[in-house]
């Protein structure tokens, strides 16, 4: 995208066909979740295609050879609760990948986010970052866990979003713009509750089956 290099939105059409699925207000929380894992391989195999590897000698039925195997040490930060959806599917693309999970809800009157749990380890001690949570919209989640993790030590950071909006993104790249964000959609806009348009709804409520409460 022109205005922001370093935001990258898949143009894969399997992406395109699932997010239709994800968005559809008839979408159950079962089929919900297990849509939320494709994606997450999806957009997770995309985030990883600049990860550095390393030469490792390995012995095929027929000869041995130069093979390769991942070098970066990668700590995956899935942002409670949504993001816990998204673990899965990115442990099995980086299986020795440590997960530090991080807490933050967004006060829904001021839509600033409140940290509420945080289980990232004393030091850093890994070579890339990536946050893990299906919704940017005002981007202010997405900055607080940035500024954590760089309080914390982290260079590098990515973050993988499955919808974005233009405020969220504005409000990332403008401060940080030595971060990836990489995602399956950018939506049109937010609207008065700090709701992606047209997005999906509330991306916890519609994993964990909340949300019947009011
Ligand atoms: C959602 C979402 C993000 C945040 C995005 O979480 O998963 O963390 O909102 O909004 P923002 O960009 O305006 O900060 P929510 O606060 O609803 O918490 P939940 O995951 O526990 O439902
Ligand atoms: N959080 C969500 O879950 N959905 C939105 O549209 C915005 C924030």
């Amino acid at each position: 995208m022109a205005d922001w290099p370093n935001l990258h939105v898949s143009q894969h059409p399997a992406v395109r066909h699932k997010l239709a699925v994800l968005r559809d207000v008839n979408t159950e929380p079962k089929k919900f979740r297990e849509v939320v894992r494709e994606l997450s391989w999806l957009l997770g195999y995309e985030a990883l295609a600049d990860a550095h590897t390393r030469q490792l000698d390995i012995q095929t039925p027929i000869e041995s050879m130069a093979a390769e195997e991942l070098a970066d040490r990668i700590g995956l930060i899935p942002i409670l609760r949504a993001g816990l959806g998204m673990v899965d599917a990115m442990l099995e693309l980086m299986p020795t990948a440590e997960v530090w999970h991080l807490g933050l809800f967004r006060d829904e009157r001021t839509l600033r986010p409140v940290e509420y749990y945080n289980k990232l380890p004393d030091h850093s001690h890994v070579d890339l970052c990536l946050i893990l949570d299906p919704m940017l919209a005002t981007g202010g989640s997405a900055t607080a866990a940035i500024e954590v993790l760089k309080r914390w030590g982290a260079i590098r950071i990515k973050l993988v979003n499955l919808i974005a909006a233009p405020e969220g993104v504005e409000t990332v790249l403008t401060a940080h713009p030595d971060v990836e964000i990489y995602c399956a959609a950018l939506d049109r806009q937010l609207n008065d509750k700090g709701y992606i348009m047209p997005g999906l709804g509330d991306a916890g409520d519609r994993q964990f089956g909340t949300g019947h409460s009011g």
